[in-house]
């Protein structure tokens, strides 16, 4: 696992941007796995800059979501689908249909896993972005998730809810299940950059670098997969 420690949250994002830029310039039809969260939001805005300037065009590219929440409709300011919509997809060249993301609005939860999970094991994806939650989960694979574990509906964890209320006007709000790519969907990914800002983020950071590869925490089995990168600023990586 390579770290790169940079010193804030703007750095953070040239950098992410400057990977997944570095990609599609040798390889116009990658396929890109895509996270949502605080934490992506200024690496997309530094990819819409960069198709604006002409540097790099999405339009042979592929993308496939990690997660979404179960019954929001797609249209709901806080659904995954409206975020890469209003964050990166209607800025740049991207053929909408060449993305995806788990269905979380069907009233079929398992037939969505299932449709999306035969959908991944399709595709190769070359790079995969993921955020970390503070409590170590990748996607929305919270703690005690099996490494083995393919797309599947999840009950947030409380501390997940909390950490996203921030997004809702309250707690209520915050959707209590999502449809999620499992750690094994994940793990099949060519390449993973994991990106982490802020202190909330130290403590996860600090176990995902020092600490033991087990389903207590999910984001330590990357340290299974042979090409990860991880991108921190200078509080997440207060503890190192
Ligand atoms: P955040 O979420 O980027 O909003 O902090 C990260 C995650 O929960 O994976």
């Amino acid at each position: 696992m390579k770290v790169i420690k940079v010193r804030n949250y703007e750095e953070l994002s040239e950098k992410a941007a400057a990977i997944v830029a570095e990609l599609l310039k040798k390889k116009e039809d990658a396929c890109l796995g895509l996270a949502t969260g605080g934490t992506p939001v200024g690496m997309y805005q530094n990819l819409v800059k960069m198709t604006e300037r002409g540097e790099i065009s999405f339009k042979k590219v592929r993308s496939f979501n990690l997660d979404e929440y179960c019954g929001l409709a797609k249209s709901h300011p806080q659904s995954y689908h409206y975020y890469m919509r209003t964050n990166l997809f209607d800025h740049v060249d991207i053929d909408l249909n060449n993305t995806h993301l788990p269905e979380g609005d069907t009233g079929d939860h398992e037939e969505a896993c299932r449709n999306y999970n035969e959908m991944l094991k399709n595709e190769k994806i070359d790079l995969q972005i993921l955020g970390i939650g503070s409590n170590g989960h990748i996607g929305f694979n919270e703690p005690g998730t099996p490494f083995s574990q393919e797309t599947f509906v999840v009950k947030l964890a409380e501390k997940t809810r909390e950490d996203n209320k921030r997004f809702f006007n309250s707690l209520d709000e915050v959707p209590k299940y999502a449809i999620t790519m499992g750690i094994k969907n994940i793990l099949q990914a060519d390449s993973i950059l994991l990106l982490a800002s802020g202190k909330g983020k130290a403590e996860a950071i600090y176990r995902l670098v020092h600490g033991e590869v087990t389903e207590d925490f999910p984001a330590s089995a990357l340290k299974n997969h042979k090409n990860v990168t991880v991108i921190v600023d200078e509080e997440a990586a207060m503890l190192l």
